[in-house]
């Protein structure tokens, strides 16, 4: 039911889509590359270390990447795992395989479904939380994964993923990381996706240099990327689901209203929630607006993750088609309005898996009895449709707000033995439901159904209340009887209302802290809620503690004139690597600095107007708050133009500077 549907996309609606031009008054980012925050967990893990440290034996990654799959695959439903082939791509791996672009290329996976459980084990969500890339020529992967205590993504590299060698994961620097992942998060093409396997142009050159492998055509060429696309774009809106949990909220009242809507919404199994009820609006609603309006006067966005599509065989490049160029936002708000407090509770809900929505439904059915009943009755009307089947309209279609219903019965020698209900409204609830029939039970006269929605949950409207009784009886024949319906709905939600009082009671006593400002997570919530509703707390796995090994290369020591480049390039040039190349790096940075000269420089004037640069400036716009206006009319700027121009020949400069031919400029590559 939770599957990643391509179009259409219901909750692309829900959070309001970028409509004009951000205007002057810039809105507050939500996350920004100017501010990545430290390279290690602040506090938790990544969702990558949960699953494959173990604090016994460390690091246990399973190789080859296949194993990797099927290690992750057997852990969700339906096996879970999208992956995209990209041979020729915009990543940092993009050149490590060449020339063999086609015969390793970078591969990229991402999870959903629900994830699958043995014993006790609460399990984790892995829906878009975990995003792998692999590359074989660099024997690396490259993660992106949710961390829930911080509540941010965790940014990983695995090196030595190879036969025979022992692979361990460390934090990326994050910073360098953030130049292209702006959003702290997963970035990813636009439709169609040109770049991937998707395009049948790329899948015909993957099958050319590996037959072996694919097999066919028909096996390679997928929607995956689709998924991925999808998959992406919901992970970068966790972002904004925390933000305005922990910042738009002042009190554990106003998050406690938020988290009602939330649980509301999952137990009618995602089909509505009760944005009518006066503590969604009062408690949380008002709270939110009055806190917007004082502390984001200019509105709120969160910076864009789609970045153009590319056709991976044209020559001709584009700096917007750079990921490293400063994106538009994907999102923004100006005000609150429903489009934002229900996006919210939308966007929350995916933080809890199906398991745990199961217990709180069971816990709501098995608590306290006192609360109120209520029965609605209607009158039917039999139409048969042949001999072993009738359809049953209950209700009267003109009067809005009356119980109503549509059925369609089985009838096995005039007994009705099954049935399926194709709608159902109930008074007090907007919403046409379709139930499932879990069970039957015919007998004479009269056919008692026991309703249900997907997954096993209960039928629930929109106020939490379950269907607990559906019934039709007639007298004599069905076929020319006269049914009356009798629908039971039982208030249970007011068992959950019980229990936030309780968490928000031991709020005040200084006891609890789900609701306190911090991280939405989904442990500490059900660890506070689930006892207040008289259900034990689960069982949570140990927590890894993974050792990490600096990645923290030391500042090298460049001589007087080439210090100059240590401030602002050194960050993301002075590790050794491929790519970003380590132009300050290894023993003799001047040589390497004169290879490079060329390119920088023509990087530096990608900050005037006059260059038609095809990639982005250096460094990247997006690692500055103000886009780097202030930095480009610095003196810092003008004597790193003057030092590189005086390593070049004049007689280049020229060309250098309309950045007319760059991929003509010596290349700024080293293998270490
Ligand atoms: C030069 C830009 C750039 C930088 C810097 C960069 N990436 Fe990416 N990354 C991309 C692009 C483009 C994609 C999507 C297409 C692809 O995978 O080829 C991507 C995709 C990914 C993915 C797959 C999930 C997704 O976002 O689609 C992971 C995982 C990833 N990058 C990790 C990292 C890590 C870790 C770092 C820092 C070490 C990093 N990236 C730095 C450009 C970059
Ligand atoms: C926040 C990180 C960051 C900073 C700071 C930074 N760069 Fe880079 N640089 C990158 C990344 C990432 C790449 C790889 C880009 C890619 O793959 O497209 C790169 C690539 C380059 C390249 C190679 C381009 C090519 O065509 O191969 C040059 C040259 C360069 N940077 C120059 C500079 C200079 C000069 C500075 C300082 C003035 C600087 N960079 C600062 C991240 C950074």
């Amino acid at each position: 039911m939770r599957a990643i549907a391509l179009l259409p996309l219901a909750l692309a609606l829900l959070l309001a889509p970028v409509t004009g031009r951000v205007g002057a008054a810039q809105p507050q980012w939500i996350e920004h590359a100017s501010r990545p925050g430290p390279d290690r967990p602040p506090l938790g893990v990544s969702r990558f270390d949960e699953l494959f440290h173990d604090p016994q034996h460390g690091y246990r990654i399973p190789y080859p990447f296949a194993a990797l799959i099927d290690a992750l695959a057997a852990r969700v439903t339906d096996g879970g795992v999208r992956r995209a082939i990209i041979p020729r791509g915009r990543s940092l791996q993009r050149d490590a395989a060449a020339p063999d672009y086609f015969r390793l290329p970078r591969v990229v996976i991402a999870l959903e479904g629900e994830p699958l459980t043995r014993g006790g084990d609460p399990g984790r969500v892995l829906e878009y939380r975990l995003f792998i890339a692999h590359q074989p020529a660099s024997e690396s992967l490259e993660i992106i994964s949710y961390n829930d205590a911080a509540g941010r993504f965790e940014f990983q590299i695995v090196d030595d993923y190879a036969a025979g060698k022992r692979p361990r994961a460390r934090p990326a620097r994050r910073a360098m990381c953030l130049s292209c992942h702006q959003n702290t998060a997963p970035i990813f093409s636009r439709i169609p996706w040109s770049e991937t396997n998707t395009n049948v142009a790329v899948a015909n050159r993957l099958l050319a240099a590996a037959p072996e492998r694919y097999g066919s055509l028909i096996g390679l060429v997928s929607n995956d990327a689709g998924v991925i696309d999808v998959l992406s774009e919901r992970a970068n809106y966790l972002s904004a689901a925390q933000f305005f949990w922990r910042e738009g909220c002042a009190s554990a009242r106003c998050r406690a209203a938020l988290l009602r809507a939330v649980l509301q919404y999952r137990l009618a199994a995602e089909a509505s929630f009760d944005w009518h009820d006066p503590r969604f609006d009062a408690d949380f609603g008002r709270e939110l607006a009055r806190r917007f309006a004082r502390r984001w006067p200019h509105g709120v966005a969160l910076v864009g993750s789609r970045i153009p599509d590319r056709d991976p065989f044209a020559v001709e490049r584009r700096r917007e088609s750079d990921p490293l160029s400063a994106q538009p936002p994907q999102a923004s708000w100006r005000r609150v309005d429903p489009v934002l407090t229900r996006g919210l509770v939308y966007r929350l809900a995916g933080f809890f898996t199906q398991a745990d929505i199961r217990r709180l439904d069971a816990a709501l059915r098995a608590g306290d009895r006192r609360h109120a009943r209520q029965v609605h009755t209607a009158h039917c009307r039999v139409v048969a449709i042949d001999d072993s089947a009738a359809r049953v309209h209950c209700g009267d279609p003109a009067a809005a707000d009356r119980l109503r219903a549509h059925l369609e019965i089985e009838l096995d020698d005039g007994v009705a033995r099954r049935a399926r209900v194709q709608s159902l409204q109930v008074p007090g609830d907007l919403n046409l439901w379709q139930p499932l029939v879990v069970a039957a039970r015919p007998a004479s006269g009269r056919l008692e159904l026991e309703l249900g929605a997907a997954e096993g949950l209960s039928l629930r409207l929109a106020d939490g209340s379950r269907v607990s009784h559906f019934e039709l009886h007639w007298d004599g024949d069905l076929v020319a009887a006269e049914p009356g319906l009798e629908v039971g709905v039982s208030r249970e939600f007011t068992v959950l209302d019980s229990a936030l009082d309780a968490l928000l009671e031991r709020h005040r006593r200084g006891q609890a802290s789900s609701l306190a400002t911090g991280t939405f997570e989904r442990r500490r919530l059900l660890d506070e809620l689930l006892p207040a509703l008289g259900v034990a707390a689960p069982r949570w796995p140990p927590q890894p503690r993974p050792v990490i090994a600096a990645d923290d290369p030391p500042p090298v020591t460049l001589d007087a004139s080439l210090a100059l480049l240590e401030p602002h390039c050194g960050g993301c040039h002075r590790a050794p690597g491929l790519n970003p190349p380590g132009f300050l790096a290894g023993p003799a940075p001047r040589d390497r600095i004169r290879k490079c000269a060329p390119r920088m420089l023509a990087r530096l004037y990608a900050w005037r107007s006059q260059s038609r640069l095809p990639v982005a400036p250096m460094p990247p716009p997006a690692t500055f708050a103000d886009g780097g206006a202030h930095w480009r009319a610095s003196d810092h700027y003008r004597e790193l133009l003057a030092l590189l121009e005086d390593m070049i020949d004049p007689s280049r400069l020229a060309a250098i500077r309309t950045g007319s031919d760059y991929t003509g400029l010596p290349a700024c590559r080293f293998a270490d």
